[in-house]
């Protein structure tokens, strides 16, 4: 393997100066503790692709945890020490946070374990990573600083858009490293080189996917749904064959993928509106993708991942978003709008957009209006005609509400006519 040098400095310049002086700091207490130290992973890779990444790797050729506590002490930020796998992370005053680690060389005994790790060279502790793009390194000790470092071609398969696996045993050694690159791929619009890509089926037809964790292989797609392409990421699930490892009657043809481009739409339609929600954009992946999946198999999917209430029920609502849609269609009223909408979560409400744009003014009258209205008649008011609270009472209050929501009652004194009426009625 022979070590290529370049001199990068001018991407550097891409980066704040905060940064910079924090990585020649770095390097200068290098050069005094005469170790060599490197900046590697995402900063290297994106940086070459001129995108800056605060994603702080250090790596140092020599004892990470001695030089990450003076690093630490020059600082005086604070320091979490991993001494299990010698590594520290680094909490400074502005928010940056820097991992810091000993270059080494990792032994897995068995598929998907934990390795075995041992110090080594910058040549080994990059050739243990995943992929060549991510296998570069800059070295910031001050005579070097700015020389990008790389041994595997990592800066060609950038520059040439390739996603390539350093050794046969990748997958082997961690199954989720198959996710990493269809998220790189997905991401970056790469395309794996062929053998790597002949190693992911072998490894998916070898089912090393099994053996993660649910807890892991869960948190890996999320991670490609939250990604910036996360369509493309599905794409890639689905061409690897990969979806069946999560959850086994899971589709994913055009007429979804159709759904899944509807959603940056509605979420620019809903962006416009006068009324701001907060909620996660990678959960709508999440349930496009599992929408059509019988009930039974969502709540597998629920249990299997243990996903918490606030996803699980929107998966569990994803069964009934057509049912929704057939009645919204058809309503007459904006109190049957009301009912219908009422209890569901945002993120149902997007779906049901996603799904059937024709029906966002009925939608945006609920999120706009109808969700707001509030009688102003009391239960003393009610108290007052001799009803107790109780049936009659709930019925008595909807019965209101469902004439305000359809603007047949407006003020207080209508209310409370509406509610002599409707008493006076009842008792024939
Ligand atoms: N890495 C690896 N195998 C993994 C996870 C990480 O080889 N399963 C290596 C890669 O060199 C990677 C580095 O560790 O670049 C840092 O990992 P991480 O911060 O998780 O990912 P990034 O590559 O920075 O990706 P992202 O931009 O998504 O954070």
């Amino acid at each position: 393997v022979q070590e290529k040098r370049y001199d990068i400095t001018d991407k550097l310049n891409l980066v704040e100066q905060e940064i910079i002086t924090l990585l020649k700091e770095a390097g200068n207490l290098a050069d005094q503790m005469d170790i060599k130290l490197y900046i590697v992973g995402g900063f290297p890779r994106d940086l070459l692709l001129e995108r800056v990444n605060l994603d702080l790797d250090l790596v140092v050729e020599g004892d990470g945890v001695e030089f990450a506590r003076r690093f630490a002490q020059k600082l005086k930020g604070e320091l979490d020490i991993y001494h299990e796998f010698g590594t520290a992370v680094l909490s400074l005053e502005n928010n940056l946070k820097v991992d810091i680690a000993s270059t080494r060389v990792e032994y897995y005994s068995e598929v998907a374990s934990l390795p075995e790790v041992e110090s080594g060279s910058i040549q080994q502790d990059l050739f243990r990573r995943d992929f060549s793009i991510n296998a570069l390194a800059i070295q910031l000790n001050s005579s070097s600083f700015g020389q990008l470092v790389d041994y595997f071609n990592g800066k060609n398969d950038l520059e040439a858009g390739i996603i390539r696996l350093l050794h046969n045993f990748s997958l082997y050694d961690d199954p989720t490293r198959i996710f990493r690159g269809l998220r790189f791929a997905s991401r970056y619009g790469f395309k794996f080189e062929p053998r790597t890509k002949e190693l992911i089926r072998q490894a998916v037809d070898l089912d090393v996917i099994e053996k993660l964790s649910n807890n892991r292989l869960f948190n890996k797609l999320e991670l490609g749904l939250k990604d910036r392409y996360p369509i493309k990421f599905i794409n890639l699930l689905q061409e690897e064959n990969i979806l069946n490892y999560i959850s086994k009657n899971i589709s994913w043809d055009e007429s979804k993928e159709s759904l899944a481009n509807n959603i940056k739409k509605v979420l620019r339609w809903l962006d416009e509106l006068k009324v701001s929600f907060n909620f996660d954009e990678w959960i709508l992946y999440l349930m496009v993708l599992i929408s059509g999946v019988e009930e039974e198999d969502v709540k597998e999917f629920n249990k299997r991942f243990n996903l918490k209430n606030n996803i699980s029920y929107r998966l569990l609502n994803t069964l009934d978003v057509d049912n929704i849609i057939t009645k919204l269609d058809k309503v007459e009223s904006n109190s049957e709008v009301y009912y219908l909408l009422e209890g569901l979560a945002i993120e149902d409400i997007v779906l049901i957009l996603i799904k059937d744009f024709s029906l966002r003014e009925k939608v945006r009258l609920y999120l706009e209006e109808l969700r707001w209205i509030d009688i102003k008649i009391s239960g003393d008011d009610i108290i007052e005609f001799g009803i107790q609270p109780g049936p009659l009472f709930t019925e008595i209050l909807k019965a209101i509400k469902k004439a305000k929501l359809d603007d047949k009652i407006n003020s207080y004194e209508e209310e409370k006519k509406f509610l002599e009426n409707y008493i006076a009625e009842r008792n024939g």
